[in-house]
């Protein structure tokens, strides 16, 4: 049984990137594994967030976990910033990891682009969160989309470099479990960008709690080319010079939990708007039911908190003592 960890942070939009690319797997890997999954909330702020706006925004990720189908009596779900280890383990692999390695950060240039010097150290030093989180419980097996394997190669980086450093076998080397099927989803409305929760129009994403009309909506929109669905013979366009159409049928077999090929032989040379059509009626079937679970949980914040609570205390009991184990190897002196 290996120990899976993985966090989602609550900056609000979560769409479906985030539960086809994450989430779904979370709940996949909960039968054969020990699974922590973390609201990272000291994450979240490492760009601005409005405190009232935080606090909701880590319900609604707690609640999607649940609403998808994570047991949080048979695993752990929590927020971060209630296990103090996650920073004091981050502020050793502060000291651990090297400037160049995190220089070559593309999301850190990405998020921070041309006022570089005047974002936050924290979104420069995220990586080494990120590892703090994983390695607190020398978990070895991490579910994540396609945008967070190079942070990943960087936890793998460090946990190696600490071993080797001391003397130890500390710390396992990392997993990344990447999907193939949509471990990126792209926006709804150019097929070149990621979908995402900052993505300035909302129809570029569908949101988890979108109701059903705004699913229907938003992939009737959604914008294609004027050719038809792509049958998968080579005159019919690849990924590169078909971004739109292709995305929509990796949404589509994602959604059907089937190969794209098979998507293709169903759907290929008929019309976009009668795919779309389709796409609404899967889209709904999967995605509804997460909504409505959404929103009951939404009117239980108490639960909510109850949940996180009950999370905290489990995920602390594995931490202190690997955290202790780290403060012995540094040489640093226990009261
Ligand atoms: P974040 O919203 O950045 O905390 O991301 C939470 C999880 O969703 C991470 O594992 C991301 O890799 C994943 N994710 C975010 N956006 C996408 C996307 N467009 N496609 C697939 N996975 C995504
Ligand atoms: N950085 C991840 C993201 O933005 C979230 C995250 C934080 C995470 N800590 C993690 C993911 C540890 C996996 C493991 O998506």
């Amino acid at each position: 049984m290996a120990r899976v960890f993985s966090g989602v942070q609550p900056t609000g939009n979560l769409h479906l990137g985030n539960y086809l690319g994450a989430i779904r797997n979370f709940t996949r890997l909960q039968d054969d594994n020990e699974c922590l999954y973390c609201v990272v909330d000291m994450h979240a702020v490492t760009v601005w967030q409005d405190p009232k706006v935080l606090k909701n925004n880590t319900r609604e990720v707690t609640a999607a976990f649940l609403a998808s189908g994570i047991d949080p009596k048979t695993h752990i779900v929590f927020n971060q910033s209630g296990v103090p280890q996650h920073a004091e383990i981050a502020w050793i692999f502060n000291c651990v990891a090297r400037v160049g390695w995190l220089n070559r950060m593309t999301q850190f240039k990405e998020k921070a682009g041309k006022h570089r010097e005047n974002a936050s150290v924290g979104l420069y030093v995220y990586p080494n969160l990120m590892a703090a989180d994983i390695l607190a419980y020398k978990a070895t097996h991490v579910p994540v989309g396609e945008d967070q394997k190079q942070h990943l190669e960087l936890a793998r980086d460090i946990a190696q470099k600490f071993n080797n450093d001391f003397g130890v076998e500390q710390f396992p080397i990392v997993e990344p479990l990447i999907l193939d099927s949509a471990a990126r989803v792209m926006s709804l409305r150019d097929g070149r960008k990621k979908m995402s929760k900052s993505g300035a129009s909302d129809y570029s994403r569908l949101n988890l709690n979108d109701d059903a009309d705004t699913i229907a909506l938003k992939i009737r929109k959604a914008r294609t080319d004027s050719e038809p669905v792509p049958d998968g013979s080579p005159e019919s366009g690849d990924r590169v010079s078909r971004p739109e159409a292709f995305n929509l049928l990796e949404i589509y077999a994602a959604l059907a939990d089937q190969p794209i090929s098979q998507i293709q032989n169903e759907f290929g040379g008929q019309q976009f708007s009668q795919f779309k059509e389709a796409l609404v009626n899967l889209a709904v079937e999967k995605l509804g039911p997460i909504g409505a679970e959404m929103q009951r949980f939404g009117v239980d914040p108490k639960y909510i908190d109850s949940v996180l609570f009950d999370g905290v205390e489990r995920a602390r009991s594995i931490a202190e003592p690997i955290r202790d184990e780290v403060h012995e190897i540094m040489g640093f002196l226990r009261g």
